[in-house]
């Protein structure tokens, strides 16, 4: 018995060394952290349940049979964050580099499966040389077979993959499709060809961190929703990503205990939006003047500025916000914007999570650019996702709510919620300037002083039609308020739509415009 109980032992040992010491140290001098180290980061101490720690590969090519480590280079499994249950995969680049076998695939995929079966996110720390090139097909096939899982699984359970090192060629498809990515600068990088290739083939030449390192994934490509500092900065980002999501499509998010009382008025946001329409202000300040003790995790923020998403939650529920950005481009939706918007408020939507939308938008952003790499096929995406969206939706209009924009931006008539304006509100085909220049251009061309005639036009104009009430006069929205009672009135009215129920007809799946 004791020797049994020795050999256990033994084989733990050698499984917690992975790669051995001197790859530890190398993964160290890398300025990384090793596989179980995250881990021990990511989870809730004392609570990893490790499976497959005895898994190894089965090939016999390029003499793998003699070199057989215990895990096969990924460790799987189940632990709990903030008290609740994900699951896990970390991959080991101390053994072949990370790379992926039949083996760790079967072991990652098993990990996914209990993932559905119990209602668990997934939750990938990846740092891998991608396919194991001994394996051939068989590896090929292993990443297929999570393909497919991760997209079974898509608004089911949620899923974040941490990119912690290298993730190259296909297997960058995997974090993909999962619903957020997590970069580090310098140490981690996505591509689908590296840097060597993309000489050969374009004679570009570009550097790891350029190509495909955390800052150009989440401000050029919008690939990344985070670039992280460090790993530690990372996984402690995940975690907090976390506490407002709920663990499955079936069930709500935890509700976050707060001492910000609920009744809480925000003073500030009385004078918040400048005199002049045509001045900027930062709708982040909004946002975080409502949420819950001022806090906000903000999803993208380096990706497409002029529409800000994120997390907050009010009166201890999570809720999505998706909000115009008045300080960048004036809050114009562009095709970054939309799909940015779209995603997220389609995340949102497969779990439960509210969404309240800010509305300061002047429409939608004019030129040949954007028509020709098709405005108008993205643009539709956000109405699209808007449109199908079940959750309670609310919807604040801070200042412009010009045009087409006015619609899609969670609109009554896309079955908005809970529609408010504050006085400040413009809800109008479009401002004043560009209307009166098409209705009045002949009579301000023959005025004895079109300057002037044009001013008063405006003012006129102004007076009409850039306010709330035409459209409170209509129950396009349901009320003006004050703007200091923005949080009291959304938190009445998250609990009154706590029992909403609402369902799009049957359907196989609907065709957003991809
Ligand atoms: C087997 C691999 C490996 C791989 C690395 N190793 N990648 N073993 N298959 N894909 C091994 C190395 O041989 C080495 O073993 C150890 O891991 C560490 O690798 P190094 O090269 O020393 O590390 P580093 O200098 O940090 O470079 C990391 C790297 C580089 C940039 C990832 O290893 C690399 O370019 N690897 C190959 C990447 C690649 O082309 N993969 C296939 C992509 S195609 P020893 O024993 O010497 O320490 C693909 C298709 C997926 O993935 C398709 C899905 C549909």
């Amino acid at each position: 018995m004791t020797s049994r109980i020795e050999q256990l032992e033994r084989l733990r040992r050698e499984a917690l060394l992975g790669g051995g010491e001197k790859r530890i140290a190398d993964q160290h001098r890398k300025g990384k952290l090793t596989a179980r180290e995250r881990l021990d980061l990511l989870l809730d101490e004392g609570s990893f349940e490790e499976t497959d720690m005895f898994a190894r590969h089965r090939s016999n090519r390029f003499g793998l049979e003699k070199n057989r480590p215990l895990g096969d280079g990924v460790i799987t499994g189940t632990g709990k964050i903030h008290g609740r249950t994900v699951c896990v995969f970390s991959q080991d680049f101390t053994v072949f580099g990370g790379s992926l076998s039949e083996v760790y695939a079967e072991k990652i995929c098993k990990i996914m499966d209990l993932a559905v079966k119990i209602g668990a996110p997934v939750i990938g720390l990846n740092d891998s040389g991608g396919a194991r090139i001994q394996e051939g097909v068989v590896s090929l096939g292993g990443y297929a077979d999570i393909f497919l899982r991760n997209t079974l699984a898509s608004g089911v359970v949620p899923q974040i993959s941490a990119i912690l090192g290298p993730c190259a060629g296909g297997a960058v498809y995997s974090p993909a499709i999962t619903d957020f990515i997590f970069m580090v600068k310098n140490t981690s990088h996505m591509f689908v060809t590296g840097p060597n290739v993309v000489k050969t083939v374009t004679h570009e030449e570009i550097t790891f961190e350029e190509l495909g390192g955390a800052n150009s994934h989440a401000s050029r490509s919008g690939v990344a929703h985070f670039a992280c500092e460090n790993e530690i900065d990372c996984l402690r980002k995940i975690r907090k990503m976390t506490t407002f999501l709920p663990s499955n499509n079936r069930s709500a998010a935890p509700k976050i205990p707060t001492a910000d009382r609920p009744d809480r008025l925000c003073e500030r946001l009385d004078t918040i939006v400048p005199s002049n329409p045509n001045k900027p202000y930062d709708i982040r300040e909004v946002i975080r003047e409502i949420a819950d003790e001022g806090d906000f995790l903000e999803v993208h923020a380096d990706y497409a500025p002029n529409i800000i998403v994120g997390f907050i939650t009010l009166d201890g529920r999570s809720v999505g916000v998706v909000a115009n950005q008045p300080a960048s481009m004036a809050g114009v939706l562009d095709i970054n914007a939309s799909v940015k918007g779209a995603r997220f408020v389609r995340f949102c939507d497969c779990f439960n999570i509210p969404l309240a939308v800010f509305e300061d938008v002047p429409g939608f952003l004019p030129g040949s650019d954007q028509e020709w790499r098709g405005i108008i096929r993205h643009g539709a995406k956000l109405l699209y996702a808007f449109c199908e969206a079940t959750v309670p939706k609310m919807t604040v209009i801070t200042r412009k709510a010009y045009g087409g924009a006015y619609d899609v931006m969670n609109s009554k008539h896309i079955r908005g919620d809970y529609n408010i304006a504050w006085p400040t509100a413009e809800i109008a085909v479009m401002g004043a300037k560009g209307a009166v220049e098409i209705l009045f251009n002949k009579e301000i061309k023959s005025a004895a002083n079109p300057e002037i005639r044009a001013a008063e036009l405006e003012a006129e104009y102004n007076e009409q039609f850039c306010n709330p009430y035409e459209a409170a006069e209509r129950g396009y929205i349901d009320d003006v308020i004050y703007p200091r009672e923005t949080r009291c009135r959304l938190i009445r009215a998250l609990h009154i739509l706590e029992t909403k129920r609402d369902e799009n007809p049957w359907k196989k799946h609907g065709n957003i415009p991809l």
